[in-house]
């Protein structure tokens, strides 16, 4: 297997596990969820998840799949032909489909609306105003599927270039930009008047919503679906990693990337919302139909309305690459497929198996699975239950199946305090806090 693609650059490497971490769920995610969810006490909490639960799987994630050099299942293969294991690879490529279906359906709305910001088309509708607007687009049929296979095939054409000259290339173009952006939206909210409102609710505790179950599930929820674990990326995105890659430092770069662009982009929202007066707690409809609203009435806000729009785009076209990469990777190993064939028929069917999503708010609204429409369902399916799922066979895999010497070694953190603190979280900690998220998320089933 000595052909097989490595990543060019330590560098290199930590911006695409970056690039695949940051997405929707850094923005459009963390803004709502902490918005619903009291805010700074939230923050907190789900800081403290990225740090106990997280980072641990994402150790776990690169230390196996580095050791495999395969695929996602490849990275279970160890374990012997039919252990149950090796589900747990196949439940991740499965997973990684499911997510990008929907992923791809909201990433489209993003560029929609970033097409709709750049051309001013966005910003000569606010009579009809932003909730009907928004409505209105995703309730239609042709459109929302137009987006969803725009930005599918952009994250085609970007992993069918391969590792080096596609993903690694792209990550390294794209990640800087978007970092100087969140940067600039965040020192722009807080140059607003009454921006020190939004700044309390995200850093100043109210420790009462502590006292409510939901907030831990949404905690860690939003800690896996942001950092992007148990959905084999980092397994495949490890597997191109050289030996010489410092592991944990590589580990606690991405965790510390993913969570300050999530705060930062938190610093862009909340002032902004405050300031003008708005609700923070709109829920999913916080980045379609409350920002244009904000940007509308700010000075130099329809500036502000593109770049923003063109960094969820953004942000979100990285995220659906390495989650393209999963599937794509397999194809390639397991079918001997080109890749430029297997990342087209990989494509084309997310693009189909994304159409019912697309229509989810318009001809197909009338389904509902349990108290949901089929997007949400999907995202619900897969964010409380799949994740968690195969983010607990790894931390069990690992803690317990694999020998202890190798995992150590593997990871890199050896045999001291460190090796034995995240092999005693893999085995202990993260398992239970998942068995308890999955039984509070199926309470309220
Ligand atoms: N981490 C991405 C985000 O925050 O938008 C989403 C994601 C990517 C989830 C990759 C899962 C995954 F495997």
């Amino acid at each position: 297997m000595s052909s097989r693609e490595q990543w060019s650059s330590r560098q290199g490497f930590i911006l695409a596990t970056i690039g695949a971490a940051v997405g929707l769920g850094n923005i459009w995610r963390f803004s709502y969820v902490a918005g619903e969810n009291g805010g700074a006490a939230f923050l907190f909490l789900y800081l403290l998840c990225v740090l106990l639960v997280g980072l641990p799987i994402v150790i776990a994630e690169l230390a196996l799949g580095r050791r495999a050099q395969g695929d996602a299942v490849a990275a279970f293969e160890e374990a012997g032909d039919g252990s149950v294991w090796r589900y747990a690879g196949w439940i991740g490529v499965f997973g990684a489909i499911a997510i990008l279906s929907y992923y791809a359906v909201i990433a489209g709305w993003a560029l929609k609306y970033f097409v709709g910001a750049a051309t001013g088309a966005l910003w000569t509708t606010a009579a009809e105003g932003y909730g009907s607007y928004f409505k209105t687009f995703i309730a239609n049929t042709g459109e929302p599927i137009a987006w969803h296979a725009a930005m599918l095939a952009a994250a085609v054409y970007v992993v069918a270039g391969g590792v080096r000259k596609g993903i690694e290339v792209v990550n390294r173009w794209l990640m800087p930009i978007l970092a100087m952006i969140i940067i600039a939206l965040a020192l722009f909210a807080l140059s607003l008047p009454g921006s020190g409102a939004g700044v309390r609710f995200l850093f100043s505790p109210d420790w009462s919503v502590l006292a409510k179950p939901e907030v831990y599930v949404a905690a860690l929820g939003q800690a896996f679906f942001s950092l992007g674990v148990g959905m084999a990326v980092f397994l495949t995105y490890g597997s191109y990693m050289p030996r010489n890659f410092r592991l944990p430092t590589s580990a606690v770069a991405i965790a510390v990337g993913d969570a300050l662009f999530a705060i930062v982009a938190g610093v862009a929202i909340f002032p902004a919302v405050f300031a003008l007066g708005i609700d923070p707690t709109a829920g999913p409809e916080l980045a379609f139909i409350t920002l244009p609203q904000v940007f509308l009435q700010m000075p130099g806000g329809a500036l502000a309305g593109a770049v923003f729009f063109f960094l969820l785009s953004a942000a979100a076209l990285t995220s659906m690459v390495s989650l393209l990469e999963v599937p794509v990777a397999m194809a390639v190993r397991r079918l001997k497929c080109q890749r430029w064939k297997a990342t087209g028929l990989i494509g084309a069917i997310i693009l189909v198996l994304g159409i019912p999503s697309a229509l989810s708010f318009g001809v197909l609204a009338h389904i509902k699975i349990g108290r949901h429409g089929i997007l949400d369902a999907i995202d619900a399916g897969v964010s409380n239950f799949l994740l968690p799922i195969t983010a607990i066979l790894i931390a069990l895999y690992v803690g317990w199946r694999l020998d202890k010497a190798i995992a150590l070694s593997e990871s890199e953190l050896g045999e001291g305090k460190l090796g034995v603190c995240w092999h005693w979280l893999l085995r202990a900690l993260v398992p239970m806090a998942i068995v308890a998220i999955l039984l509070q998320s199926a309470s309220v089933l």
